[in-house]
């Protein structure tokens, strides 16, 4: 696997985009970066993370056996690689929480950027972007962010971390490759954060409201069972889980 190591770039996700159009670039091509001048978070909003002490790298994966609405499942494979990968760390009480933030002790830890690489109207590549808070141990007090370091008080070496991760990816991408659709969707469903407890949510129009996740649909909206055994899905601009 080749790996592109830089020290400053606004965004690993949106450099490694442009290098896919630029060249033929070799499946799993990693690009990361000490630190990251705009780096893009989900939603529009930015990634901060400290020089030098966290992980910010992207990877191009090649998608040739996916359907447009099957997306979610880069998004699967991609939120069961980190969680399995940091399970051999021993970080504790790791959870899924949807749509792919790993949380650690009900804490973020990691969040995830997938753009897809559209040709022909037709999904090619994804670049997958990882922000991994490994070493930093100062937060914005409002963020519910922590790292690998505040948890275990251990420092990590982020290559080898990095290494573990893109190991995991590669063993849950052939899952994609073998059509191992529902494997993944069962196994990614049993991490689910908060799956089958009574939860707070808050909808678009800022009204709290109480269910409980069941789990997701194929094009990786959630499903939330509500008051009268009404299951409904919701996509990731109209709901908010309240923890
Ligand atoms: C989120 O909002 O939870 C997703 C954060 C994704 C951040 C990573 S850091 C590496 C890659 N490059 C970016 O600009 N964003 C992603």
């Amino acid at each position: 696997m080749k790996i592109i190591k830089l020290d400053a770039i606004d965004s690993t996700n949106t450099y490694l985009r442009q290098l896919s159009l630029d060249e033929k670039l070799d499946d799993f091509t990693i690009v990361t970066a000490a630190t990251q001048t705009s780096g893009k978070g989900q939603m529009g909003t930015k990634w901060i993370s400290e020089k030098g002490k966290n992980l910010t790298f992207s990877v191009f994966k090649k998608v040739s056996c996916l359907e447009n609405e099957e997306q979610f499942y880069i998004s699967m494979a991609t939120s069961l690689a980190i969680y399995n990968a940091l399970k051999h760390f021993q970080i504790p009480k790791l959870a899924i929480k949807w749509p792919n933030d790993i949380l650690s002790e009900n804490q973020k830890i990691c969040g995830i950027l997938i753009e897809n690489v559209i040709q022909n109207s037709k999904m090619t590549a994804a670049i997958i972007g990882i922000g991994l808070n490994v070493n930093q141990t100062d937060f914005d007090i409002n963020l519910n962010a922590s790292s690998l370091k505040e948890i275990t008080g251990i420092h990590f070496d982020l290559d080898e971390v990095m290494f573990h991760i893109a190991t995991q990816l590669k063993k849950y991408a052939a899952l994609i490759t073998e059509r191992f659709l529902e494997t993944l969707k069962l196994e990614y469903e049993s991490l689910l954060f908060r799956k089958n407890k009574p939860s707070t949510f808050q909808n678009i129009n800022g009204e709290f409201f109480m269910g409980f996740i069941q789990g997701v649909a194929e094009d990786g909206k959630l499903n939330v069972l509500l008051e009268d055994e009404i299951v409904a899905a919701y996509d990731l601009k109209e709901i908010k889980l309240m923890y």
